[in-house]
């Protein structure tokens, strides 16, 4: 699916250069590109969020 219409990105390159990144512009640029229009901007940021999630799951409540 198609997040950066500006430069047409997908979920999955974009997720891929997620990891690890800190912010959306290393995402952008390890893309090769810049953002543009910006109203993928917050959707990148979540795939960010997303990625570090997986990277570092919450502990499990105690019961
Ligand atoms: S949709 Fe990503 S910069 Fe425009």
């Amino acid at each position: 699916m198609y997040v950066c219409i500006c430069n047409a990105l997908k979920d999955r390159e974009l997720a891929d250069a997620a990891n690890d990144a800190r912010n959306v512009a290393e995402v952008f640029r390890r893309c090769g590109r810049r953002p543009q229009c910006g109203k993928c901007l917050p959707d990148v940021a979540q795939i960010i969020e997303d990625r570090r999630a997986l990277d570092n799951p919450a502990p499990l409540a105690a019961e």
